[in-house]
């Protein structure tokens, strides 16, 4: 029997419970930033080694983190699902949590890249530093999608979600786009989920199941109710 296909797109809140700080919530990494400062080309080009600073700090949050219930039980659905993860977080959670199929949207906070080519990609564990270059001298940065920039995933996360059979989301404030859309691409009869311990708002979305929980009690609660759609 074919697994029917079941699309999950995941934002911060659904690694809050292992430790790592969601951007939106009360004490969250933009409450403590200005975004425009740290997540876009035009602060990366004022102030390197400050943005290099702040993503280097992420990755060692990131290395300490471990993956919680809700990535662990996103990956036992694949027992019974064709299940694609489309992710805005640039953590490995959903790697680590044993997930085999995963987008990132916004790219990888172990993947770095030089400023002029977007295509080289290398693998990083320690920090990166002014001056840190390529084999053509051009400066290193983090692979992320930042604010300004393109996302060049969207195109193909959109083909996947035009063909769920399921559709849900996971801890995500559906504030920033392209990704929030995506939501919008899963067909209107595709049963759909939304899990977050404070529902996002979203128009008015057909069969639309909403779970307010954290995600990791949330999660368990979607793999109960979606025994019934296997
Ligand atoms: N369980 C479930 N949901 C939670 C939990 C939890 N324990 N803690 C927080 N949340 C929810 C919040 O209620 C909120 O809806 O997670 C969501 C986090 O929203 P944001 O902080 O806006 O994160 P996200 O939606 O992933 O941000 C999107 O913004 O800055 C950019 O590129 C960055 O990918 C990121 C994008």
């Amino acid at each position: 029997m074919t697994k029917k296909k079941l699309v999950v797109l995941t934002g911060a809140g659904i690694s809050a419970e292992s430790g790592l700080k969601t951007f939106r919530d009360t004490d969250g990494l933009w409450e403590g930033h200005n975004v425009y400062e740290v997540a876009t080309p035009r602060g990366f080009a004022a102030n390197p080694t400050m943005v290099l600073d702040f993503y280097n700090m992420r990755r060692k949050d990131v290395a300490a983190a471990r993956p919680n219930a809700a990535h662990i039980g996103l990956a036992e659905l694949e027992r019974d699902f064709d299940v694609t993860i489309i992710t805005q977080n640039i953590d490995d959670l959903h790697e680590r949590g044993g997930s085999s199929n995963i987008m990132h949207l916004h790219g990888q906070i172990f993947e770095m890249r030089s400023v002029q080519n977007e295509e080289t990609i290398y693998e990083i564990t320690g920090d990166i530093h002014v001056g840190d270059v390529d084999e053509q001298g051009h400066q290193l940065r983090p692979n992320i999608v930042w604010f300004e920039e393109a996302v060049p995933m969207i195109e193909i996360a959109a083909q996947v979600a035009a063909m769920a059979d399921i559709f849900v989301v996971v801890g995500t404030s559906l504030q920033v786009y392209p990704a929030a859309g995506l939501l919008n691409y899963a067909p209107a009869a595709v049963p759909k989920f939304i899990i977050d311990k404070k529902i996002p708002y979203t128009s008015s979305i057909h069969n639309l199941t909403v779970i307010e929980k954290g995600a990791g009690e949330g999660v368990q609660e979607l793999k109960e109710l979606l025994q019934a759609y296997k």
